[in-house]
């Protein structure tokens, strides 16, 4: 079972990028992991660039998509909200509509912040987002506050509640992922 992760966050250093690769760490039998980072590839949406004239990075985007079964996205909050390069990337997803590659795909959204709320808005941003596309949206949130001191030196999630709530929304997303593929 393909699980595609996205980062919403560019930084090298990122605690969403490291919350993925915590979530990698617990994976179920035959789950695979594998991270897109093309996110700063992509051009601005524009719908004169779409269809036969889409980038490279934009097909490689949906087919990256339509090659999983399922996708984890790990969002930061910027301004209470995604980040503009995630949302520009979910527009170039949402394209050709109704048929996208997104569409009835199962998705799951976690995220990290350093402040005290774990960017639980831009968490439900998110979600209002991918159900506006047409995915299958896992209606958990997973917020991770205080990002800076929550991994462990192995990459792991510091507190163990957190780390089975991780471990229950994976679950739950190569559970459809899984009926998806079938
Ligand atoms: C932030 N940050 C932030 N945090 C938050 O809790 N609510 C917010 O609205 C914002 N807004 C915001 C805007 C911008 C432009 C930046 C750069 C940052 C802080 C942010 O959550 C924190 O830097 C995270 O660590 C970013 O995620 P990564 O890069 O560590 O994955």
């Amino acid at each position: 079972m393909r699980m595609l992760g996205i980062s919403g966050s560019l930084r090298v250093g990122s605690h969403n990028r490291a919350l993925l690769a915590a979530a990698a760490t617990d994976l179920p039998p035959g789950v695979e992991l594998r991270e897109w980072r093309g996110l700063d590839m992509l051009p601005a949406y524009s719908e004169d660039f779409d269809g036969r004239l889409a980038a490279p990075s934009v097909r490689a985007l949906r087919r990256a998509l339509a090659e999983s079964d399922a996708v984890l996205i790990a969002t930061p909050e910027y301004n209470h909200s995604i980040p503009g390069a995630l949302k520009n990337a979910l527009d170039w997803a949402s394209r050709p509509h109704p048929e996208n590659a997104l569409r009835a795909k199962p998705v799951a959204v976690i995220g990290a912040s350093t402040g005290v709320f774990g960017a639980i808005w831009a968490q439900a941003e998110l979600r209002k987002v991918l159900n506006a596309i047409g995915a299958d949206v896992v209606d958990t949130a997973l917020p991770v506050p205080t990002a800076a001191t929550a991994f462990t030196a192995e990459g792991r999630l510091r507190d163990r509640r957190l780390a089975g709530a991780l471990r229950d929304i994976i679950d739950e997303l190569a559970t459809l992922g899984l009926a998806r593929a079938a």
